[in-house]
């Protein structure tokens, strides 16, 4: 079988998950959602983890995910409702990407209701924790 190199890419604030608010995110740290990720995908994907607080960071490494992977998965944490940048990125490299939230963003405040993200990946997939980054990659293989 062939292995796919894939991102996977997390913004702001995700490098808190397993302190930060564990009531709406988990208790799971995001090494440990990685590390089961790449155990989940280990015959299919070769993953590599991304994780910055800066919008131009998240921007570079999204450029630099050209020519070497097929396809990513990114939770882009608040971004998603604010970065028109981090959206066209991911257009301009028509990388095949699928949207993540581990929260169900259309059930909580109106101003993450919005992802502004959304518009340049395949779909979402928001409301099921951890679970979340697993149906990503789940729903990203069969288009790359
Ligand atoms: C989040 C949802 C965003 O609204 C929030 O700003 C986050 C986490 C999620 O995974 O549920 O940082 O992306």
């Amino acid at each position: 079988m062939i292995k796919h190199a894939l991102a996977v890419i997390n913004g702001p604030n995700l490098n808190l998950l397993g302190l930060r608010e564990p009531h709406l995110y988990g208790n799971k740290t995001l090494a440990i959602i990685c590390a089961d990720l790449q155990q989940e995908f280990i015959s299919q994907a070769e993953l590599t983890f991304f994780q910055s607080n800066h919008e131009g960071a998240i921007i570079d490494f999204i450029h630099a995910c050209l020519g070497k992977v097929s396809g990513m998965v990114i939770n882009p944490g608040a971004y998603a409702h604010t970065s028109i940048a981090i959206r066209d990125a991911i257009a301009a490299t028509a990388i095949p990407c699928v949207e993540v939230h581990l929260s169900n963003i259309f059930a909580r405040e109106n101003f993450r209701q919005e992802s502004i993200v959304a518009s340049s990946c395949l779909g979402l997939i928001c409301g099921f924790g951890a679970q979340s980054y697993s149906l990503g990659v789940r729903a990203l293989l069969p288009h790359i």
